[in-house]
């Protein structure tokens, strides 16, 4: 197998499977899974609809860049972000250093499918901002190295197809498409 990054980080809005889809590709790469939004609600001890609530959005934000600084340095990991999180320049840039980027791209019909609206994710409280907002925070997504399609195949599948991308990828491959 071709030189494999350390780090492989997943993105994409909320819904594509990036917590099932990393669980399932640390397992394959013998690599141990990070979840961010399950970082701060350890290291804070709140659970992120509070964060939102007390807090508000940009504590939250800034709580994701810390995640990524620290994640930055620690080797052999899969790493599920938060949906939001590729969308702001600094946690953008420390998720890319060292890391293969990979955008889970799922239709929007899937996601409203996948995501309820019990609370537990803020921004799904308001399905009807859904659309705009996926629209909004695609060009983010783009900017990940590679993109697979996540719509459709188990977790096991779509990191399946993730281990045949960093096989056929060319060792020291650093930039990030864009
Ligand atoms: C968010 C997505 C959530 C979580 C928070 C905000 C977003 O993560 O970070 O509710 O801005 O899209 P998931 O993508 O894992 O649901």
């Amino acid at each position: 197998m071709a030189e494999r990054p350390t780090r492989v980080v997943l993105v994409g809005f909320m819904g594509s499977g990036k917590t099932s889809v990393g669980r399932a590709l640390a397992r394959k790469l013998g690599y141990r899974f990070e979840d961010m939004d399950r970082r701060i609600e350890e290291r804070t001890g709140r659970t992120i609809a509070d964060i939102f609530r007390d807090d508000g959005e940009e504590a939250f934000r800034e709580m994701e860049r810390e995640e990524a600084q620290a994640l930055a340095s620690l080797p052999r990991r899969v790493v599920a972000t938060g949906g939001g999180a590729f969308t702001r320049p600094a946690t953008r840039a420390l998720l890319q250093e060292g890391a293969l980027t990979v955008w889970l791209r799922c239709d929007l019909e899937r996601i409203l499918a996948r995501v309820s609206a019990d609370g537990s994710r803020p921004l799904a409280a308001n399905r009807g901002i859904m659309p705009a907002l996926l629209a909004e925070r695609e060009p983010s997504y783009r900017m990940a190295d590679v993109a697979v399609d996540a719509s459709a195949g188990a977790p096991r599948e779509v990191a399946d197809r993730i281990v045949g991308l960093l096989e056929g990828r060319k060792p020291k491959r650093t930039s990030a498409r864009r």
